[in-house]
C-alpha cells in the first residue's frame, strides 16, 4: 500500500503562519510526524508539498497507477481549484481531505471545499492529528 500526501500553498510556512491559528510546529515536523505514522502503520508513503496549482494537478496526474490513496490537503486551492477536483476525478485514487484548522468554522468562502466533493472523508480541526486519522481510514479501506 503506497499513500501520497499533498500540501498545497503556504502549508511550507507552517510554524511562521499564523501560529494562534495553524500552531508553531514547522513544515518538517508535520513531515516527520506522518512519515512516524506510515512507519507505524507500515504504509509506503510520498510527502509533497506545493505553493502552485498546476503542479499539484501533474502530481496527482502523476499518481495513476502508482499511488492506492491520496491525503491531501489543498490549503487555500481547497476553496477555489476546479482544476484539482477534476485531477482527483480522472485518476479515480481513493482520497481523504484534511485540514489543520476547522474550515467550517471559520470565514464563509472556507466553508466550500472543492476538493472535498471528490474526497470520501474530511478531518479538520484536528491539527497534524488528521493526517493520522485520514492515512488510518485509507488503511483501514485496504485491509
Ligand atoms: C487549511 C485551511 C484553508 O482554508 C487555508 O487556506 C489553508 C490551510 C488548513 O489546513 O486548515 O491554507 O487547509
Amino acid at each position: 500500500m503506497k499513500i501520497l500526501i499533498i500540501n498545497g500553498p503556504n502549508l511550507n510556512m507552517l510554524g511562521l503562519r499564523e501560529p494562534d491559528l495553524y500552531g508553531k510546529k514547522d513544515y518538517n515536523a508535520l513531515v516527520e510526524y506522518v512519515a512516524e505514522c506510515c512507519k507505524n502503520m507500515e504504509v509506503e508513503h510520498e510527502i509533497y508539498q506545493s505553493n502552485h496549482e498546476g503542479e499539484i494537478v501533474e502530481k496527482i496526474q502523476q499518481a495513476y497507477k502508482v499511488f492506492d490513496g491520496i491525503v491531501i490537503n489543498a490549503a487555500a486551492y481547497t476553496h477555489t481549484s476546479v482544476a484539482i477536483l477534476d485531477a482527483l476525478k480522472a485518476v479515480s485514487i481513493p482520497a481523504v481531505e484534511v485540514h489543520l484548522t476547522d474550515i467550517s468554522a471559520r470565514e464563509p468562502f472556507r466553508h466550500i471545499s472543492y476538493t472535498g466533493m471528490y474526497c470520501e472523508m474530511t478531518y479538520k480541526g484536528l491539527g497534524f492529528e488528521g493526517y493520522k486519522k485520514a492515512i488510518e481510514y485509507l488503511c483501514e479501506k485496504y485491509k
